[in-house]
């Protein structure tokens, strides 16, 4: 029998107790031996719950029980979700984790651990929710060399756009009604700036490269400033508005970035609706595959972190090889990459003539609704190239990155 701790008894940690439950027979067969939750970490009691016994209110009555081998920490933020974590890593006791703040932040040094007391710091939940993408990167794809990795990495921002494009809503109105559903957020920053993305694409490229890329290292920009109208020229150019978690690697270099882009309609990216999650991965063996899925949720999360609490049943005092440094890598400044841009321009302030001179090239596309504006894709250019010229022109109303 292996027995679990859970900590932190909210949306995933009410999930992983049902999972364990639920597919108690299934999992004793996969994993060799049946798991079994011992204790529950929680600040609340949960009177009547079927698993109201086995709640606790102090870490150490978890961490000083030697039967207790996998903890699964499903309580979010940093704190005290790090310490927890170390100490249970330190008493050589494995930690299965949904915390991508924690393990963008403090991954690698958590990884060590692990290996330097013989068990397991997994985390598959972290990144795409319930779909496999850490093991995959991990294990699956252990004989090639990574070069891409591009995803909708953020179920809410997804949702949003994509009932933008189908309502034709702005964002205000569909954030608010996203609220309403409990999709978002109160507090929706971290989704609509792209923070989660940012996290999220920061421990897929530190795997890619088996070295650190820190979150805050990366470009990110959310899809607050996406108005309908970008919507209407998109579908003119068979086009649709998608927030990405880009990660490439070239010969000098890394480019990250999280941002949104009008991507084409034959992108495999394009038709990723609602909160779904997707993950398209390039490599140089198998070329291009991509991991599908729902990536936020009660039971898809759950489902995540069980699995990582099977691989620790099947891998016991023994540390499944994680390739992730603690040495740091900087991403190639985001500036130097040359792509094309659709930018919306104000007609009274400059004219099509006026944008042909200052960008070159310009493909124009005009909606028959809004004659005081139009909109154009730019021929190839450097994001610096591109910023110079647009600080030297006024009327650009926005912009947004071009992905075939
Ligand atoms: N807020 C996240 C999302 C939850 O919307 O994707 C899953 O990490």
């Amino acid at each position: 029998m292996v027995y679990a701790a859970i900590l932190g008894y909210g949306t995933v940690g009410s999930g992983v107790a049902e999972v364990l439950s639920e597919n108690s027979k299934m999992i004793a067969r996969k994993a060799g031996e049946e798991v079994s939750v011992k204790y529950i970490l929680d600040l609340r009691d949960f009177p009547g719950d079927p698993n109201a016994d086995k709640v606790v209110h102090d870490f150490n009555i978890i961490l000083e029980d030697p039967q207790v081998s996998v903890i699964c920490e499903t309580m979010g933020g940093l704190e005290p979700a790090y310490t927890f974590s170390k100490k249970a890593l330190l008493a050589g006791k494995s930690v299965c984790t949904s915390n991508k703040e924690l393990v963008a932040d403090h991954g690698p040094e958590l990884l060590r651990l692990a290996r330097e007391h013989n068990c397991n710091y997994l985390f598959e939940a972290s990144v795409g929710g319930g779909i496999p993408i850490i093991r995959p990167m991990n294990y699956s794809l252990t004989a090639e060399v990574i070069d891409g990795i591009t995803g909708i990495l953020n179920g809410t921002t997804n949702y949003i756009l994509t009932r933008m494009k189908q309502d034709g809503a702005d964002f205000e109105t569909v954030l608010r009604e996203a609220q309403e559903k409990g999709y978002a957020e109160r507090n929706p920053e971290a989704d609509v700036e792209g923070y989660d993305a940012g996290r999220k694409i920061a421990i897929l490229s530190s795997l890619m490269l088996g070295k650190t890329v820190r979150y805050e290292d990366i470009y990110t920009e959310g899809i607050t400033a996406i108005t309908r109208e970008d919507f209407l020229y998109a579908k003119k150019l068979d086009r649709t508005v998608k927030l990405l978690a880009v990660s490439k690697l070239q010969e000098e270099g890394c480019f990250v970035m999280v941002a949104p882009f009008m991507i084409s309609n034959h992108n495999p990216l394009h038709g990723i609706s609602d909160v779904f999650n997707a993950v398209f991965v390039h490599s140089n063996m198998l070329g291009d595959s991509m991991y599908y899925g729902r990536g936020a949720g009660k039971l898809p999360t759950a489902s995540a972190v069980v699995s990582d609490v099977v691989d620790c049943a099947r891998h016991q005092g023994k540390t499944v090889m994680c390739l992730w440094d603690e040495e740091e890598v900087k991403p190639l400044d985001y500036m130097l990459a040359s792509r094309k841009f659709f930018v919306r321009a104000d007609r009274g302030l400059l004219d099509e003539e006026k944008a042909r001179e200052a960008f070159g090239e310009i493909k124009i596309i005009k909606l028959e609704e809004k004659p005081k504006e139009y909109g154009f894709v730019t021929p190839l250019m450097q994001e610096k190239e591109f910023e110079r010229i647009r600080s030297s022109v006024d009327g650009i109303l926005g912009r947004i990155r071009l992905e075939d």
